[in-house]
């Protein structure tokens, strides 16, 4: 009896082993399908569409040509298992990122914690606030909030940071951003790369694309009292020099007035993006980069040890046939996940550590006359147009 409960045991095992193991030829064709798809260099697509993979004998590049098809199988691996077991309550999908190297796959971060907030780093910088904890918060525990928060319509497309761990500079602006149309009713883009470069430049607070923390770009922020427009700083996903001297007429005056860090815990997290939008630290890693659609969750990524290593910006809540979802911007594009964003568990034992690194803030109009105007200029035409409807 015994023996045979095992053999059932050990059959049902095989099924389950085998629904999940993905044949050589399969990965081959995907790959061959992933290349022609996202491999859109132009140097790169002939070589490679004339492969017949899995193939290593090929080209003078076999060694690059190995590694890539081998780190293709590890992400391809992790899709389906992702999409086979339930534990993971998200899709992945083959995407561009699934033809990269491993070293590539690893420049899609950069928020190194080592240069963590810090109010000296402030100290000049008179006109401004840092609040260590965000009193609003705390204050306001027993206030009634809304089902759900989503501020996306505040901000621009999300855009992607390609090979340049810019993450922290994408998070900082976009929180500016947001909080410049709040203020203002003004839709503006204002420029990542002023923000890579100029910390690059300030060794002391950051390494532009190999990483610094959110709080580097909210300095700069603060001290410069005005950012170059996007258009006009193009975005090239690497280091440069700081064009600081340079007077772009697109320069728009902003500052910070206030920045909160939000205490680490649930609630004072969901009170803070019932405020407005958060520049957050989380961790990242292959799933995320995999991810498609749903509820974000890896308990393998995300263990108790887990640090943030990403920076993005918390936009919202909600839930979704009984679970709880954080609604976050990402710094991949519009076309990975759900539009540039994800959705991940929320009120989970501070999944991805979400809690750790969280920052809200208030910004400072330099013309203050002109900002006035034009709040009370949007609030007129709101009101015409609910009149109207
Ligand atoms: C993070 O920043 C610290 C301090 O600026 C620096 O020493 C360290 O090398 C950085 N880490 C990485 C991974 O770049
Ligand atoms: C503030 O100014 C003093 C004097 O110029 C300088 O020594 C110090 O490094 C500055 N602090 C920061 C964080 O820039
Ligand atoms: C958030 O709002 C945008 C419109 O601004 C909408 O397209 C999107 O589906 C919303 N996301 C969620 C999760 O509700
Ligand atoms: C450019 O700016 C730097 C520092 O902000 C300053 O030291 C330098 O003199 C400026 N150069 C010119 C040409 O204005």
């Amino acid at each position: 009896m015994r023996s045979l409960s095992i053999l059932v045991f050990l059959m049902l095992c095989n099924v389950a082993v085998s629904t999940f193991k993905l044949s050589n030829r399969k990965i081959a064709k995907e790959y061959r399908e992933a290349l022609k798809k996202f491999n859109t260099a132009p140097q790169n697509v002939p070589q490679f569409q004339k492969m017949n993979l899995p193939d290593t004998t090929i080209g003078p590049d076999k060694a690059a040509r190995r590694s890539s098809y081998k780190n293709f199988k590890k992400y391809s691996e992790l899709v389906n298992e992702i999409n086979h077991d339930d534990t993971f309550s998200f899709t992945a999908e083959i995407n561009k990122f699934s033809i990269e190297s491993e070293s590539d796959l690893n420049t899609h971060f950069g928020m190194n914690m080592s240069a963590s907030f810090d109010d000296e780093m402030f100290e000049n910088d008179t006109d401004f606030e840092f609040e260590p904890q965000d009193e609003a918060v705390e204050k306001r525990d027993a206030v009634e909030l809304p089902e759900s928060i989503n501020w996306s319509y505040t901000m621009s497309e999300p855009e992607h940071q390609r090979k340049c761990g810019s993450c922290w500079a994408f998070s900082a602006i976009s929180s500016v951003e947001s909080a410049y149309y709040r203020a203002t009713g003004l839709r503006k883009k204002f420029s990542y790369q002023e923000l890579v470069d100029c910390v690059f430049e300030e060794k002391r607070w950051g390494n532009g694309c190999k990483g610094a923390s959110i709080n580097t770009g909210f300095l700069w922020v603060t001290r410069q009292k005005r950012l170059a427009s996007r258009e006009d700083y193009k975005y090239v996903a690497k280091d440069g020099e700081c064009k600081k001297n340079t007077t772009l007429n697109s320069y728009i005056n902003v500052g910070l007035k206030r920045l909160y860090r939000v205490p680490k815990t649930e609630s004072a997290l969901l009170q803070a993006v019932v405020e407005g939008v958060v520049s957050v630290g989380v961790k990242g890693g292959r799933s995320l980069l995999a991810y498609k659609s749903g509820i974000y969750y890896d308990r393998y990524l995300c263990r108790a040890t887990a640090y943030p290593n990403h920076a993005v910006n918390l936009v919202g809540y909600g839930e979704e046939g009984g679970k709880k979802y954080w609604l976050i911007r990402n710094s991949w594009g519009k076309d990975w996940g759900e539009g540039g964003y994800y959705r991940m568990t929320r009120d989970h034992k501070n999944h991805c550590k979400i809690h750790e690194t969280a920052l809200r803030l208030d910004i400072q109009c330099y013309n203050r006359k002109q900002c006035e105007e034009q709040k009370k200029v949007n609030e007129l035409k709101k009101q015409i147009e609910t009149e109207l409807v």
